[in-house]
């Protein structure tokens, strides 16, 4: 039987970081507040397009896996902030990084793109339809941000991840997975302005509409979670014991500590860096993964249990035993364009244009 080895891994985080204090020099905020309700304690702002974090955080992914990009036959791209929707974005990156063999797919799961990736990419190659695929995750959320909705704004960030999958005959890489969607829930996270729907024909797309009902979010994104970490250790006959890390998605560190309790592991066996970035959607799992293994908290033959949830409502949850190599093969010397602008200037047109809009409906 195929498996699908993770062989490379690479994230790109923008450098203009925007702290708590930034946001409460525009906004009715207190880094108390953030602090003691999410454990956030700045994010990052990015300054380029989004394709240019997903082609960096590729490009060190390929480099730890030592493969050339023709070699690869498929890209799977976890987004909903998207450069461009036709073309696709995935294609935007083959193109750059000369992935000429390469099929390139958009997958718009949001906070759950990653993963829902990861699982497609580890299929395809476990049926043998395809042998060396790029997984990327991550979000330009900022883009999409309203500046005047202090209960949203204060959560997300900027930044991307990626991973080399590969076929393999050890049994490797993605060995259980679970994947769903609480669509009754659809409505919970919603950017209410954007897509074709015809009712939306009218709508000002200038400024981006948000719904977001935190703590519905929060206590199904815990069930969700511990349900599907539940399912994936069920399927590979583990318990908790065998679980050496935790890399979920980062959103908020109260919703880590509620999942470690209700799934029965110590804070100290998950991976937490929810107070550097922030909420980063897609992002957060490949950028952690990658964060592991820079902080040596994975060994070889480990077992990794992640999970993810996100709008939808999608959720997942995935066990990885990783293999026998924990450091790349070669370093990227990849990177984004100089940015000579904080993260409050790279903003400031946004954040002007979101209070104008706010004090005109009021
Ligand atoms: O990846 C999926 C994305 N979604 C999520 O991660 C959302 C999950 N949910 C959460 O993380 C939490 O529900 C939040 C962090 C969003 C909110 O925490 P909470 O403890 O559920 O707070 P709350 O919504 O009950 O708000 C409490 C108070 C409210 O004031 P009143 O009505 O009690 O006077 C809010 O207006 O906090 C106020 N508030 C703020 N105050 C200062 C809301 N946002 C802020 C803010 N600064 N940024």
């Amino acid at each position: 039987m195929l498996h699908a080895e993770i062989t490379g891994w690479g994230k790109c985080v923008p450098p203009a970081v925007l702290s708590n204090e930034d946001l409460a020099t525009f906004m009715d905020t207190t880094d108390e507040w953030i602090t003691s309700r999410t454990g956030i304690r700045e994010r990052r702002v990015c300054h380029c397009n989004f394709s240019d974090m997903a082609i960096v955080s590729a490009r060190r992914a390929l480099a730890a896996a030592d493969l050339d990009p023709s070699e690869l036959d498929l890209i799977l791209l976890g987004s909903l902030t998207n450069d461009s929707y036709c073309p696709n974005t995935a294609s935007l990156i083959a193109d750059s990084l000369g992935a000429r063999n390469a099929a390139a797919i958009d997958i718009n799961s949001a906070c759950t793109g990653f993963l829902y990736g990861l699982h497609i990419g580890t299929n395809l190659i476990r049926t043998g339809a395809h042998k060396k695929v790029l997984v990327i995750g991550g979000e330009f959320i900022s883009h999409y941000m309203n500046w005047a909705r202090r209960d949203v704004a204060v959560l997300f960030g900027d930044a991307c991840g990626a991973v080399v999958i590969e076929a393999s005959e050890e049994p490797v890489g993605l060995i259980a997975a679970k994947i769903g969607c609480e669509a009754d829930a659809k409505y919970a996270i919603q950017i209410t302005n954007l897509g074709s729907a015809y009712s939306r024909l009218s709508e000002e797309i200038l400024y981006v509409g948000w719904n977001f009902e935190g703590q519905e979010v929060f206590k199904r994104a815990v069930k969700s979670m511990a349900l599907a970490c539940a399912d994936v250790l069920d399927q590979a006959g583990m318990t908790t014991d065998d679980v050496k890390l935790v890399v979920p998605h980062q959103a908020n560190k109260r919703i880590l500590d509620s999942l470690a309790k209700r799934v029965g592991i110590e804070e100290s066996r998950v991976f937490v860096n929810v107070h550097k970035y922030g909420n980063t959607s897609a992002g957060t799992i490949p950028v952690a993964l990658t964060e592991a293994l820079e902080e040596d908290r994975i060994e070889p033959g480990d077992i990794i249990l992640s999970a993810s949830f996100g709008a939808g409502l999608t959720w997942g949850a995935g066990l990885i035993r990783w293999g026998e190599r924990v450091a790349p093969l070669r370093q990227s010397d990849a990177d984004l364009p100089p940015c000579d602008q904080t993260a409050l200037e790279i903003l400031a047109p946004q954040i002007e244009r979101y209070n104008e809009h706010a004090k005109a409906e009021t």
